[in-house]
């Protein structure tokens, strides 16, 4: 009842989206990935441009990275382009795209969600999902009263995906209860009124839809105090920045940005600085420019301050950075470069 009701309402109110248009699991995959952390308005036109320049599994696995973070640049969580990166190496090593669960998963950096997403649509297998959208629609439908990130609750939601995925047509069935979470048992005004599963919803028997799923503990995220310096070559073109690339763990991976550190004052990250990349540098006496920029886990704060250095910096001397290099401004385009990085950049 509760399945039929859902794939009922799922034909009549799907919207129309790119990687809906697809079985290709390929495609699919770059989709969940994209849609892991980042919203469907947002991820659209980036899809698009990273199918067109990417088109197979052989294509992705071929580019150097610098490429692929460079299509990736703007949507943040770099990780993830890393990890889609390698793991396109993976199955291009293989005679063909894996087509069951326990090889889909066996991709690096694929885990139970991108499993359930490309098994169930490209492959129609009964494998689950669980996302924050599904995770909330199953907190009503059933009550569920643990947090649903994590423990007891975390395990109901997927054991209840579970029941609800096997069955006819389970591509449909993960991508109503996605599409029901995204646009009607919404966080906090879900309408209910509009929801094809209301009569079987706990939650909603009970009065308790606003109260459900219950909140979880909020991350703590410290505020991290950081200098960087923009910072020009003496005797070269003016507009120039010293660019480096963050080792390739770690937050910010494989991307360029201008050379920022923790550091209590200008002074000590200039220090830090000239001894990383072997230059002196002349820092301007300008004030620094305030730059915010929150993340998962952590609050940055970074002043930025403008420099000149000796001479080119030819190599890096840090566990931070793994390259160096004088970047125009139109080269930026070809390079992985962060949300923060362009508000360094100003
Ligand atoms: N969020 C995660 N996967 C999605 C999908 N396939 N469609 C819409 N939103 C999603």
């Amino acid at each position: 009842m509760i399945r039929a009701a859902l794939l009922a309402w799922y034909d009549d109110n799907a919207r129309d989206l790119p990687w809906r248009r697809t079985r290709d699991p390929y495609a699919i995959w770059v989709a969940e990935v994209m849609l892991q952390q980042t919203r469907v308005e947002t991820v659209i036109p980036y899809y698009a441009r990273f199918l067109e320049r990417f088109p197979t599994v052989d294509a992705l696995a071929g580019a150097p990275l610098d490429e692929v973070l460079s299509c990736w640049s703007g949507l943040g969580y770099y990780r993830r382009a890393r990890l889609l990166h390698r793991g396109a190496q993976h199955v291009a090593a293989r005679a063909s795209f894996p087509r069951d669960a326990d090889a889909i998963r066996e991709i690096p950096g694929v885990g139970r969600y991108t499993t359930g997403a490309i098994a169930s649509q490209a492959f129609d297998l009964p494998a689950a999902l669980v996302d924050g959208n599904v995770a909330r629609v199953l907190a009503r439908l059933f009550a569920i009263e643990d947090d649903v990130k994590k423990g007891a609750g975390l395990r109901r939601t997927w054991q209840l995906a579970e029941q609800l995925v096997a069955g006819p047509r389970p591509g449909a069935l993960n991508n109503a209860l996605m599409e029901l979470g995204a646009t009607v048992c919404v966080p906090r005004e879900p309408r209910c009124t509009l929801c094809p599963v209301r009569e079987a919803c706990v939650a909603r028997r009970e009065g308790r839809e606003r109260e459900l799923p219950v909140a979880s503990e909020k991350a703590a995220r410290p505020r991290v105090r950081e200098v960087a310096i923009l910072l020009r070559v003496r005797g070269r073109d003016e507009h120039e920045r010293v660019m480096v690339r963050r080792a390739p763990t770690g937050l910010f991976g494989g991307m360029w940005e201008p050379p920022r550190v923790v550091a209590r004052d200008r002074h000590a990250a200039r220090a830090e600085i000239e001894h990383a990349l072997g230059v002196k540098i002349t820092l301007d006496d300008a004030r620094a420019r305030k730059v915010s920029h929150v993340l998962t886990h952590r609050h940055l704060e970074v002043s930025v301050v403008r420099g000149v250095a000796s001479r080119p910096p030819s190599a890096v001397r840090s566990e931070a950075w793994d390259a160096v290099a004088v970047v125009a401004p139109h080269e930026l385009a070809t390079r992985g470069v962060s949300t923060l990085a362009r508000k360094l950049l100003g």
